[in-house]
């Protein structure tokens, strides 16, 4: 099946081959091409290039069906802009019911820390989870995958993490992987056992440890349920030896870490994670020179998650910097019902720009190939490359790149195209 675009006023996010990330000042241009049209051939992008090459006049082409008659699918992008699709490294967004009664004690005053030491926030998860279905789950998940699909996302890391018990992280596992299996969407699973201490656990953390490694973890590895693992290495939560400690049996099982690191104090996470070859190290809402010390020269993505900033009243990571040394940077929206209830990419780079002064560019580059290398999948996304899996966003005409953060939530989605075929389309 082939498909054309045709009118793209501009097409945007063109990268060549071969490129998995962008560091540094690199993240400073977009690749752009105006008046064009792009080809795709079973879900890939086979070609693109100026309206003026498509053979003939192009302005005819829309209508007189030629390329109708040979079978070809012609979408007509009326001048607007077509983009890579979002992708979204960090979610935790299968879980069950929400947490809005905590939602008011936030607002009454109450810090994160403070909710989840009253044995609220991720325990308060678990327990939910635990008495949910997997069907149910599977379906309360669904809704927001087609949520997250419908405002531009086209790729999504999923961790577990509100299981804390072995039968309940393999319930969200296989969940994650029936979403896979079911949604367009190109899914990667993160096994996130040692997210907080689980309610039997509590004050033998050392234990629930060993239960992670002892138990999950071969659990999960027998199913081939996940394909990373997460620790969350935190003030509270699991320690630069704890992290270590799994993260070194995971490794016998071939999972590559992503870490949750420096979202309530400088923890460590950063180093240990780089120590044991992370993909990721995620949040940074805190981090000095050591970090970025650390992370040079590393294959780690310093991914930061300015919707959990925003949500928690948190700092947000200094992603400028960051970009100043000569780093990447990924942004991904953590999508959860604690410190992140919003899957949308386009607010991620919004504030990406507004809060964190990224420009539209980097912070472009930072929702779509670095957030696609963070989730080791920027070999087949995150950029308009022939070859790359279509997956795209045509836009209404905007005036420019910026526009899609300075107006953050003006309508601008026409369609969203996955793998080459339309999965949400607006009239606009
Ligand atoms: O990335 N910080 C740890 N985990 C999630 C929050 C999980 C929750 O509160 O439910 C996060 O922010
Ligand atoms: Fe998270």
């Amino acid at each position: 099946m082939r498909t054309i675009i045709i009118n793209i006023g501009t097409l945007a996010g063109i990268l060549p081959k071969g490129v998995l990330r962008l560091d540094g000042r690199e993240m400073d241009k977009v690749g752009s091409l105006e008046n064009a049209y792009l080809t795709i051939e079973d879900g890939l992008i086979a070609g693109f290039g100026p309206m003026a090459e498509l053979h003939g006049n192009p302005s005819a082409v829309a209508h007189d069906c030629t390329l109708r008659d040979k079978g070809e699918e012609v979408i007509d992008a009326c001048g607007g802009w077509v983009l890579p699709c979002f992708c979204d490294s960090h979610t935790h967004l299968v879980y069950a019911g929400c947490r809005d009664g905590e939602f008011r004690d936030k607002i009454a005053g109450l810090s994160y820390e403070e909710i989840a030491a009253r044995g609220g926030g991720i325990l308060n998860s678990a327990d939910l989870l635990h008495n949910t279905s997997e069907d149910e789950l599977y379906s309360q998940s669904m809704e927001r995958v087609r949520e997250i699909m419908g405002m531009g996302t086209g790729a999504v890391e999923i961790k577990s993490g509100y299981g804390l018990r072995t039968e309940d992280e393999l319930k969200m596992l296989r969940v994650i992987r029936r979403i896979k299996e079911t949604s367009p969407l190109t899914v990667r699973a993160t096994f996130l056992g040692a997210h907080a201490v689980g309610r039997e656990y509590v004050g033998r953390q050392d234990e629930y440890v060993r239960l992670v490694c002892d138990e999950m973890l071969p659990a999960v590895a027998a199913e081939g349920l996940a394909d990373y693992v997460d620790v969350f290495c935190d003030k509270g939560f699991f320690t630069v030896e704890q992290t270590a400690m799994i993260l070194g049996r995971a490794a016998e099982y071939g999972l590559r870490p992503k870490i949750h690191a420096n979202e309530l104090e400088i923890s460590g996470g950063v180093q240990v994670g780089v120590e044991h070859g992370a993909l990721s190290v995620d949040h940074l809402e805190r981090t000095g020179e050591k970090e970025i010390e650390a992370l040079r020269g590393s294959g780690t993505m310093p991914t930061m998650l300015p919707g959990c900033s925003f949500f928690l009243g948190l700092p947000y990571g200094n992603a400028r910097g960051y970009v100043a040394s000569g780093l990447p940077v990924a942004l991904a929206s953590d999508y959860n019902p604690g410190s992140s209830p919003s899957g949308d990419m386009r607010f991620v780079m919004a504030l990406g720009c507004i809060r964190m002064r990224l420009t539209p560019e980097q912070a472009f580059n930072a929702c779509t190939l670095n957030s696609a290398y963070a989730m080791g999948v920027s070999d087949v996304l995150g950029s308009i490359t022939e070859g790359k899996k279509a997956n795209l966003i045509v836009t209404r005409p905007l005036p420019s790149l910026a526009f899609i953060t300075y107006c953050h939530h003006t309508p601008f989605i026409g369609k969203v195209i996955i793998e080459g075929k339309c999965v949400m389309c607006n009239a606009l």
